[in-house]
C-alpha cells in the first residue's frame, strides 16, 4: 500500500472515531491530521483538507436524515476500523456504565490492532513488491486445515475462499482446493465425498479405483493426469511407486452445502471411524443378518488411520491396470483420465511452456465448468501480461519459485457521491473528483514458492516471473472456464495491436508509430525474458 493510502486510512480512522461520538470535534481534528503529515506536499495537504470538508458535509447531511446509500458495499471486514465499528455497534444494546466499559474496551482493542495493522503495512512498504499479510489473493501453509493425517500421508484442505473474503470470493464460493500427499507404497482406504472432485496428479504414480452403482473401475495414474471423481463415488487410491511421493491437487465442488463437504468412511473401525458403527445394534443385526458380536469384532480392528503403508506385493496385485484406463462398460463414454501432456502446449519456447486442457479435450470438465492449465516458466523468464475473460484462476506452485504481479481495480463510488457515502480506506479523499469516477488500480503482488496458492479473478491483468535460479511450475484450475478466453496485454499478439490507427491515436494521444514502438517491440508471444535478463539489452536499442 502506498504511503498515501495508508495515511488515508489513518485520517479515515480519526473521522470514524469522531463520527461514533468517541471524540470531538471531528472536522478540526481531521484537518489537523492533514497539516501535520510530513509525507505530504502542499497540493496533497489541500486535497486532504478538502476531503475532510467533504466528509463533514456528507456527515451533516446524514444526520439530517440523508441516506447512507450503499455505504457498506465495499467494506473490508478485516480492517481494524471495521472491527471497531462492529464492536461499537455491539455496545449499543447496553446502558450506562456497562456501555461505557464496552466502548472503551472496543477502543483499546482498536488501538492495538491499528498499531499491528500499520506496522504490517510499513513492513510491506519496506519490502517493496512483496505484500505478505494484506494480499487477500494469496494463501500460504497456514491457510490450510488438515483433513486427514497419518504418519504416511495427509490431505490438506484450503480454507473456504469466502472465509478469507466474502466480497472477493462470492463467485467461487462453492469451490474448494485440497492437496493430497502420500508416502511411497501407501493405500488410502475407500471413502467418498459429498462433492464433485477434479484431480490433477502433480507428482508420482498411483492406482485409483472407483466403485459406482454397479461396477468397479481401476486404472493407473501418472504425473500430468487429470481425472474426475463424481460426488458420492467410493474411491480408493494407492501410491504404487517405491520411492516417489504421490502429490495430487484437487478441486472440489460440494453438492449439498455451498462451500462445505465431508468425507464418508464405511470401512474401518476406530480410525478411521466407520459410519456403520453409529447405527443401533438391532438395526445392524437385522440389516446384515448376523449376530452383533461378529459385527462388533469386524468394526473394532482398524486403528491405523485412513492412509496405510502396504507391501510391494499387495501393491502389485492392486495395480495391474492400463495406464489412463478406458471405462470398461460405458457405451461411448469418454476416457476416465486425460493427460495434460497428451496434446501440444498452447505456447512453448525456450522461456516456458503452457499446457491447457478444457472441456473440448476432456468432456468431463464441461459440467464442472472448469479447465486446467500447467505453466512451466524457465528460470529468469516471465509470462506476458494477460487476463482471463470469464475464468477465475486458482493456482498452486508445484515446483520452483518466483513472484507475480496483478492489477487490482478500486472502483470509485461515483453514483453515490452525493448520497453521503464515505470514502473507503485506500481511497484518497478527493480522488473521486479527479478521476471522474473511473477506476483506479492497485498493484497486488507476492512471492511464489512451493505450496503458495494464488487466486486471479476474471479480468485482472496478471504476470508471473520465475526466480533466476529455478523454473516456476504452476498448476491452475480455471473456474467458470466454459467460453473463457485468454487475452494477452503484451507480447506479439496483444489486444492493443489489434486496434485500428485512429483508435490507438485517440486512446493514447500520440501518433500510431509511438504506440507501436512500445506495443510491437516484444517479438515473443507469451513467454519471454524476465526483468533481470531483459536488463542486458532491449530490442529497440
Ligand atoms: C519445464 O521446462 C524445462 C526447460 O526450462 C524442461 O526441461 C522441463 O522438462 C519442463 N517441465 C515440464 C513439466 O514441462
Amino acid at each position: 500500500m502506498s504511503p498515501k493510502a495508508s495515511f488515508c486510512l489513518a485520517v479515515f480512522a480519526v473521522l470514524l472515531v469522531s463520527s461514533l461520538g468517541l471524540e470531538d470535534p471531528e472536522l478540526e481534528q481531521c484537518k489537523h491530521q492533514c497539516k501535520v503529515q510530513q509525507k505530504f506536499d502542499e497540493k496533497q495537504r489541500k486535497e486532504c483538507v478538502r476531503g475532510c470538508e467533504e466528509y463533514s458535509r456528507q456527515k451533516q447531511e446524514r444526520e439530517r436524515g440523508g441516506s447512507y446509500g450503499e455505504e457498506d458495499r465495499d467494506r473490508n471486514p478485516e480492517s481494524p476500523i471495521e472491527r471497531l465499528r462492529e464492536c461499537m455497534e455491539g455496545c449499543d444494546t447496553q446502558h450506562g456504565q456497562e456501555r461505557e466499559r464496552c466502548q472503551s474496551s472496543c477502543k483499546q482493542g482498536y488501538e492495538r490492532e491499528r498499531e499491528k495493522y500499520q506496522g504490517r503495512q510499513e513492513m510491506e512498504e519496506g519490502e517493496g513488491k512483496q505484500q505478505y499479510e494484506e494480499n487477500p489473493y494469496v494463501f500460504k501453509d497456514r491457510h490450510f486445515v488438515t483433513g486427514l493425517r497419518t504418519q504416511h500421508g495427509r490431505l490438506r484442505i484450503l480454507q473456504k475462499f469466502t472465509d478469507r473474503s466474502k466480497k472477493l470470493y462470492r463467485g467461487i464460493e462453492n469451490y474448494r482446493l485440497a492437496i493430497y500427499e502420500a508416502d511411497p507404497l501407501t493405500f488410502v482406504v475407500p471413502n467418498y465425498f459429498d462433492a464433485e472432485a477434479l484431480i490433477f496428479v502433480a507428482k508420482g504414480k498411483g492406482t485409483v479405483s472407483l466403485v459406482t452403482k454397479d461396477r468397479r473401475e481401476s486404472f493407473n495414474i501418472k504425473e500430468g493426469d487429470i481425472l474426475r471423481i463424481k460426488a458420492g463415488t467410493t474411491a480408493y487410491l494407492i501410491n504404487r511407486d517405491q520411492n516417489e511421493r504421490l502429490v495430487l491437487a484437487k478441486l472440489l465442488q460440494p453438492v449439498s452445502t455451498p462451500g462445505n463437504f465431508e468425507a464418508f468412511f464405511g470401512v474401518g473401525g476406530e480410525n478411521p471411524e466407520s459410519f456403520y458403527s453409529v447405527f443401533s445394534n438391532e438395526i445392524l443385526e437385522a440389516a446384515f443378518n448376523v449376530r452383533r458380536d461378529r459385527i462388533e469384532k469386524l468394526f473394532g480392528q482398524q486403528r491405523q488411520g485412513a492412509i496405510l503403508k502396504v507391501s510391494r506385493e499387495q501393491i502389485q496385485r492392486m495395480s495391474q491396470h492400463e495406464e489412463g484406463g478406458i471405462w470398461p462398460f460405458g457405451g461411448g463414454e469418454s476416457k476416465s483420465t486425460y493427460n495434460i501432456y497428451e496434446q501440444h502446449p498452447t505456447h512453448a519456447n525456450q522461456y516456458g511452456q503452457l499446457y491447457e486442457v478444457d472441456s473440448s479435450h476432456f468432456r468431463s470438465l464441461h459440467d464442472l465448468d472448469v479447465a486446467v492449465a500447467l505453466t512451466n516458466i524457465t528460470r529468469g523468464a516471465m509470462t506476458a501480461l494477460y487476463y482471463n475473460s470469464r475464468a477465475t484462476k486458482i493456482c498452486t506452485v508445484i515446483d520452483g519459485a518466483g513472484y507475480y504481479e496483478m492489477a487490482c481495480p478500486h472502483i470509485s463510488q461515483s453514483q453515490n457521491h452525493h448520497e453521503g457515502s464515505r470514502w473507503r480506506e485506500g481511497e484518497w479523499p478527493g480522488s473521486r473528483r479527479e478521476s471522474g469516477g473511473n477506476p483506479t488500480y492497485q498493484k497486488i503482488s507476492s512471492r511464489l514458492e512451493h505450496g503458495t496458492v494464488v487466486v486471479v479473478p476474471a479480468g485482472h491483468p496478471f504476470v508471473a516471473v520465475a526466480s533466476t535460479n529455478q523454473n516456476l511450475q504452476l498448476i491452475c484450475f480455471l473456474v467458470h472456464a466454459n467460453d473463457n478466453e485468454k487475452h494477452a496485454l503484451t507480447g506479439k499478439r496483444n489486444v492493443i495491436n489489434r486496434l485500428e490507427r485512429e483508435a490507438k491515436e485517440l486512446s493514447f494521444g500520440v501518433p500510431e508509430r509511438e504506440v507501436d514502438a512500445v506495443f510491437r517491440s516484444q517479438e515473443e508471444e507469451f513467454f519471454s525474458k524476465g526483468p533481470r535478463q531483459q536488463q542486458r539489452g532491449f530490442s529497440d536499442m
